[in-house]
């Protein structure tokens, strides 16, 4: 596995979950990892500072060193400009001295771990120097394969040059673009759920679901990321990816068959069944926010503005609430409520069904009280699980009804998830598992659906910024804009 870059992605990520994947018996007994940067280094340096950022990253908290002696020795470092071709030159003796003393060594895997400015560049020295060449039957080995990080472009012109660049080098079937969405556990339990149970498909649709609202809070700030942050914002930060994802996965139709294609296809029907929403409605279907000085958990934390890195009159939302309506049989007139903020009161990401109410309501109400509608609420992180809201009647003379839970949590069934994301992706890339990785189509399709609302409101200067205060549920603009469509949102 060759990784280029050596920042907080490979530190925080790549290497705890490598180290776990082998600590699980889930690596080979010989692998090599050699990782190309830029700063100064050799394999000695390199080991000893993932062995400090294993003590502070692995996803168990601690670093067994029978296992840390095991895993060291497989670590490499290049150091080398990433756009001189004499680094590849390098990388490709350095390939060949490894391959020797691999026997049987079945596959090269690459990783773009760097900012995606230097993504083109790498892919193009990668492609002429001949140490990843493009492959175009799937069944050849040993296999190449290409893994890219997020973001895949910033617009839809800019992911189709990167496809363009990416097709030059690779055939589609090497290339694993990442979302790490897709490998939480409870994202990929979004399919088991809705196609190995008999009992939700035939609600699952318009005649039985009033609105679907996907929720993805975060307590955090913008951390140390303000120079990506200032330039992305929340639309391309979490919706263009994560939410656009968690949003095909709860409406696309039952795929044929459970492979990479089959699951890929349907998913980009639901994004291309998306209506688009022009300026003149986008007030009727979007809002944004950005958050001010406030309180998280009692403590004061400072609004976007301040924190470093950030310029003092910064238009960039940290908060977006978008309503998309999904143009087919199935969904025909359901609102998919999406929204995503940073610094909310906390990290919750769930996927909300709200079903219809009952047509007619026999029971007796007090003055002002209204029947709740059943909710099937699906919490990808944290506390992972499942939960059935229903009325039930009170105990008790009168006939009152409350709302109760039928509450699936995974910790109590299987106790704590412990795998990151990221074990699982890099394990399905080394398996030629592509299902949990966006097709190009599929990026793309998604920038189509988001690029008119980020140039719109990339053309509208924000008055009223800061508009929600950070440890708060939003602006109160997004609770006007939902309240308009008879719904609110949900508090996690
Ligand atoms: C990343 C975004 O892709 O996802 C971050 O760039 C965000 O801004 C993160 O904080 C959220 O991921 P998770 O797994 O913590 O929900």
């Amino acid at each position: 596995m060759v990784i280029f870059g050596a920042g907080d992605l490979v530190h925080r990520k790549l290497m705890p979950s490598l180290f776990h994947l082998m600590g699980d018996g889930l690596l080979p007994e010989d692998f090599a990892v050699i990782t190309v940067a830029r700063p100064q280094g050799n394999d000695e340096s390199f080991r000893t500072e993932v062995g400090n950022s294993l003590r502070t990253f692995a996803p168990d908290g601690g670093v067994d060193q029978a296992g840390w002696r095991r895993f060291a020795p497989h670590l490499h470092y290049l150091a080398g400009e990433l756009d001189d071709p004499a680094t590849y030159a390098a990388l490709g003796r350095r390939l060949t001295e490894i391959d020797a003393v691999i026997p049987g060594a079945n596959g090269h895997l690459f990783y773009l771990a760097i900012p995606p400015s230097l993504y083109s560049v790498v892919i193009e020295r990668l492609a002429a120097s001949g140490v990843a060449s493009r492959i175009p039957d799937p069944g050849q080995r040993p296999w190449v394969r290409l893994i890219v990080e997020k973001p895949f472009g910033r617009s839809l012109a800019s992911a189709v040059e990167l496809n363009t660049c990416v097709r030059r080098a690779f055939a589609e079937h090497q290339v694993y673009r990442i979302d790490h969405y897709l490998g939480k556990e409870t994202v990929q339990n979004l399919l088991v759920f809705r196609f190995a149970n008999s009992i939700f498909e035939p609600i699952w649709n318009r005649a039985h679901v009033h609105h679907v609202q996907i929720t993805a809070a975060e307590a955090v700030g913008v951390e140390h990321r303000a120079k990506y942050y200032e330039e992305a914002g929340v639309v391309r930060d979490m919706f263009q990816n994560h939410l656009l994802q968690l949003l095909s996965l709860t409406a696309m139709e039952p795929p044929v068959t459970f492979s990479a294609d089959a699951v890929r296809d349907e998913k980009v029907k639901v994004l291309r069944a998306i209506r688009p929403i022009t300026p003149a409605v986008m007030h009727d279907y979007s809002v944004r926010g950005q958050y001010g000085p406030g309180a998280i958990d009692g403590k004061p934390v400072p609004g976007y503005r301040q924190e470093p890195d950030v310029a003092p009159d910064s238009a960039t939302p940290t908060y977006a609430g978008i309503r998309f309506m999904i143009d087919n049989w199935r969904w025909h007139d359901v609102p998919f409520y999406l929204r995503s903020g940073k610094r909310l009161p906390r990290r919750a990401t769930e996927i909300a069904i709200q079903f219809r109410k009952p047509p007619h309501i026999m029971f007796p109400m007090p003055p002002g009280e209204r029947m709740e509608a059943n909710t099937l609420a699906i919490r990808v992180q944290p506390k992972e699980g499942i939960a059935l809201r229903f009325e039930v009647k009170v105990p008790g003379v009168d006939v009152k009804a409350a709302s109760v839970d039928m509450d699936f949590g995974y910790a109590e069934a299987f106790g704590e998830l412990h795998h990151d994301a990221y074990e699982t992706l890099l394990l399905d890339c080394m398996l030629g598992e592509a299902t949990l990785f966006t097709r190009s189509d599929e990026v793309e399709a998604a920038w189509s659906v988001m690029d008119p609302i980020i140039d719109y409101w990339a053309s509208k200067r924000p008055e009223h910024f800061p508009n929600y205060a950070a440890g708060t549920w939003g602006p109160a603009v997004a609770d006007e804009f939902i309240a308009r469509e008879g719904a609110t949102w949900r508090q996690p």
